[in-house]
């Protein structure tokens, strides 16, 4: 299977799921973690230093089920990897439009999964966003799942923009929501722990799990 975390806005928590989500496709077989970030932030969750060079698999130091490639140059899923090594394939990327587009074309991601926050202005980068993946789909003439992960942000209050959106993609859904932990989260991301170890936040496993099975 091949994730994309993808939003057409930073800071919103791309890199916060394609670690967690990487740590729970790891259970299951060989997960490739790719980071296409400059400041690398999912590259450093796992190997716990910063990439020595790029384009150079690096095995996690606190999962050996996972490795990591740091991909800033964007080079094309198919030049960097033998399908062959790895059960599943993890995305991280950039904001910009043009990243998620290239990131689509490039691997033909399963799941495209988009978190959403309550930032002024989401609910707008969120329309922007899935009319992307939209034209993409059509343009690519495939499919894939796509799930919005909120995060503090209600499910009622993302159905009602979505009623709204003229463009999205065929299979969309919402996935349970999550809520807002900015300590957890942050010292997560930080101390590369996964965010259900902390207290109150164990919840988080099983909807991300949903999600990936
Ligand atoms: N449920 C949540 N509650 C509170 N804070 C959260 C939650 N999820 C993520 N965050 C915080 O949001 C911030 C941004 O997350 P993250 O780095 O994953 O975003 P990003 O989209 O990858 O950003 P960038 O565009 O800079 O790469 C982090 O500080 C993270 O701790
Ligand atoms: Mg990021």
């Amino acid at each position: 299977m091949i994730v994309l975390t993808a939003f057409n806005k930073g800071g919103i928590g791309k890199t916060t799921l394609a670690v967690h989500v990487t740590g729970l496709l790891a259970e299951h077989g060989r997960v490739l973690l790719i980071d296409g970030v400059d400041q690398c932030d999912s590259f450093y969750f796992f190997c716990r230093q910063l990439p020595q060079q790029e384009l150079v698999p690096q095995r996690a130091k606190v999962n050996s089920q996972v490795t990591a490639i740091w991909n800033p140059g964007k080079s094309p899923l198919r030049r960097l990897v033998d399908f062959n090594e790895y059960d599943s394939i993890v995305l991280d990327i950039n904001s910009p439009k043009e990243d998620t587009v290239q990131a689509i074309a490039g691997s033909q991601p399963d799941l495209i999964l988009l978190p959403i926050n309550d930032q002024a202005l989401a609910m707008r980068q969120l329309e922007d966003t899935l009319a992307v993946v939209a034209a993409m789909e059509e343009q690519a003439g495939y499919q894939c799942r796509v799930r919005i992960v909120p995060l503090g942000v209600t499910k009622t209050n993302i159905y009602e923009h979505l009623s709204s959106f003229t463009t999205k993609p065929q299979n969309l859904g919402v996935t349970q929501r999550i809520n807002k932990h900015p300590q957890e989260f942050s010292k997560s991301l930080q101390q590369g722990e996964y965010v259900w170890n902390y207290l109150g936040c164990e919840y988080i496993r099983d909807i991300l799990q949903n999600v990936v099975t």
